[in-house]
């Protein structure tokens, strides 16, 4: 007899997406860009990335490392795609590869218009969401449009190290290896929902602390006042006004609150490329929102943030 519905799923084309566990996303990249077949043509990437003495540029170092040509496109004010200018690269130049960088785990709210825009150049859609593995398993738009999805797992869970890359479009996958396999069962060990709730919370009610500061708007803004549904913040930015950024951020942590500074200098690539978001990079400030974040203690943070702010300076948003 011919079976019309099966018992049970058999196929393992259906909705597969191939999975591959590294030491980091950078590792991941690597792999990819080494493995994804790539004619003549260069990868294009946001021109706001970030590099330290100690962990160099997750995002730039895989390119370089490959030898492959690059180029970058703008962003707006709030870390989103910029796409007039995206568009103009796009046609200006020969991209293969084009990677959107989900900030601190904000879904790009241009996301749908990127993909469209990858697919009338002939580009892959590379989704960064190294800061946005639980934004990309909430149900949301975010890691469902790339050819494949990066995830940092050490920025999001209590890791010492772990990348992930996830092929939407499994005939990417060729000879691609994956280093740490073991990471698949950390990752599940976890509850993810739980973690997303948390850091939703601790992401709601900073803002809520913050927005009520008489300095809002006068000595630092909020870069994202409000988060989607489905996005779950890697850390919450602000931009800060004057040009005491480094100056807060090393009192703050003197006050036992760890602030982050993630792209507080941009690879030197970068240099002269974009002045508005070299001016971002000189003046952002990442509150920690992560699922060990104690509530009783977010009140205080701010208020040590209060303390350190000083004197506006409004010209330099
Ligand atoms: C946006 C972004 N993508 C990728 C990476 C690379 O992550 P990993 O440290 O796991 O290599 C980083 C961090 O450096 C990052 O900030």
């Amino acid at each position: 007899m011919n079976s019309k519905i099966s018992k049970s799923a058999v196929s393992t084309s259906n909705a597969y997406q191939p999975a591959f566990f590294y030491n980091s996303a950078r590792e991941g990249m690597r792999d990819l860009l080494e493995n994804v077949p790539l004619s003549e043509g260069g990868v294009l990437l946001p021109g706001f990335i970030g590099w330290s003495p100690r962990e160099g540029s997750g995002v730039f170092d895989p390119v370089r490392e490959a030898h492959i040509p690059y180029g970058f496109y703008s962003l707006n004010g709030d870390l989103s795609v910029d796409i007039d200018d995206l568009e103009r690269r796009l046609e200006a130049g020969t991209f293969n590869v084009l990677v959107l960088i989900h900030y601190f785990g904000r879904t790009d709210p241009y996301l749908k218009r990127v993909r469209q825009l990858a697919d009338a150049h002939g580009a892959l859609l590379i989704e960064d969401l190294a800061h946005g593995f639980f934004t990309a398993r909430g149900g949301g738009e975010a890691g469902r449009h790339g050819d494949a999805s990066l995830f940092s797992l050490h920025k999001q869970f209590p890791l010492t190290d772990g990348g992930l890359v996830s092929y939407a479009n499994p005939r990417l996958v060729s000879g691609q290896v994956e280093t740490r396999p073991e990471l698949a069962s950390k990752v599940l060990s976890y509850d993810w929902r739980g973690i997303a709730k948390s850091r939703r919370r601790t992401f709601a009610t900073l803002t809520s602390l913050l927005s009520d500061l008489p300095e809002l708007d006068r000595k630092f803004k909020l870069l994202w006042p409000a988060l989607d549904d489905h996005d779950v913040p890697q850390s919450l930015p602000v931009y800060i006004l004057g040009e005491n950024r480094s100056q807060i951020y090393d009192r703050m942590n003197a006050d036992g609150y760890g602030m982050v500074s993630l792209y507080h200098t941009l690879i030197p690539q970068l240099a002269g490329g974009f002045p508005s978001l070299v001016t971002l990079s000189r003046h952002i400030l990442n509150f920690p929102v992560h699922q060990d974040v104690d509530h009783t203690l977010l009140v205080a943070m701010v208020e040590s943030f209060r303390s350190h702010l000083g004197p506006p300076d409004e010209a330099a948003w």
